[in-house]
């Protein structure tokens, strides 16, 4: 109830009041005040009556107030909900990644890239009996594509960017540790061709050597960037692509997490005699969950080298 109807009511009760007193003890007046109480109290049903409706209006403009209010009340509930919608979405995607992920340990929602390998060569068997293959100049061991220091790709092969299921696992993986962990994650450097490549490692040879730079870089040709599978992860606020990335929180999360969403940590620390190279605790590459689990080892990483049989070594 608004204060002026409760004021009305009031102001009409005493006058009503005083009214009755001034003419009630007046016998003469008597009936004719009994006429004018008749008007005041008919005045006073209606005031009431008005009043009552004010009431009513003001509860339903209370009401409507509330409704109006709450369109904002309301949208910033539905935001809030919204964004706890969003959250839940996310931490049901996450859930999902989880439980997906859980469930891609035999069904492989990260699933391993397919290629038509028909009309391949038949290049035999790596030393741990997996076939090796090649079709196009390009070399597929156990169906998986291959690029390091042994297994070269054509100049000519130019995927052109980083492959579509790779991409979509990648940002799944950032919105991963940015859900878990508030991490700030991208891939910085992802598909490189053939001829970036060359610049980069030219580049590298000009500055550290030949031998050196072939410790972290690999000759045109040789780039697992050039496939289209891999990248390298930066994270805000951290060192990018150096070996002041290793120690970061982001890092260690990566190399525990990444498997989760298919990815390989590529160039494992301690494990150049296998790689051909030195650690990149950044360089992650596509293989699907199933593998990636396996070389995960739960934390002890595998190379692929050394899970398949093979080797990278540079032919000259
Ligand atoms: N840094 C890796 C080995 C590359 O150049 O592809
Ligand atoms: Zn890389």
């Amino acid at each position: 109830m608004k204060i002026y109807n409760i004021v009305i009511l009031c102001l009409w009760i005493i006058y009503t009041f005083v009214y009755f007193l001034m003419f009630s003890k007046n016998k003469k007046k008597k009936r004719k005040s009994n006429k004018y109480f008749k008007v005041v109290l008919f005045l006073l049903i209606i005031t009431v009556f008005i009043n009552g409706i004010g009431i009513i209006s003001s509860k339903t403009k209370a009401n409507t107030n509330n409704t109006t209010t709450t369109p904002s009340s309301v949208s910033e509930e539905t935001s809030e909900v919204t964004t706890m919608e969003e959250t839940t979405t996310e931490e049901t995607t996450t859930v999902t990644t989880k439980s997906t992920t859980t469930k891609s340990q035999s069904n492989g929602t990260y699933k391993k890239i397919s290629y038509d390998l028909s009309g391949a060569i038949d290049k035999g068997k790596t030393s741990k009996g997996y076939s090796i293959q090649e079709k196009n100049g390009i070399t597929y061991i156990d169906g998986y594509m291959i690029a390091n220091k042994t297994y070269g790709l054509p100049e000519s092969f130019n995927p052109g960017k980083l492959d579509s299921t790779v991409e979509a696992a990648a940002s799944k993986m950032y919105q991963a540790a940015k859900n878990e962990k508030g991490y700030n994650m991208w891939g910085q450097s992802q598909f490189r061709s053939y001829e970036t490549q060359k610049k980069l490692y030219n580049n590298y040879v000009a500055r550290d050597g030949k031998s050196a730079a072939d410790t972290y870089s690999a000759r045109p040709g040789f780039s697992e960037h050039q496939t289209g599978l891999a990248f390298d992860v930066c994270a805000k606020g951290k060192p990018c692509i150096t070996s002041d990335f290793n120690n970061t929180p982001e890092a260690k999360w990566l190399s525990d997490n990444a498997w989760r969403f298919g990815f390989i940590l590529r160039y494992v620390n301690g494990k150049t005699n296998e790689t051909g190279y030195k650690y990149e605790s950044w360089h992650f590459r596509y293989v699907g969950s199933e593998l990636a689990e396996k070389l995960y080892n739960n934390g002890n990483w595998i190379t692929m080298e050394s899970y398949f049989g093979f080797d990278s070594v540079y032919k000259d």
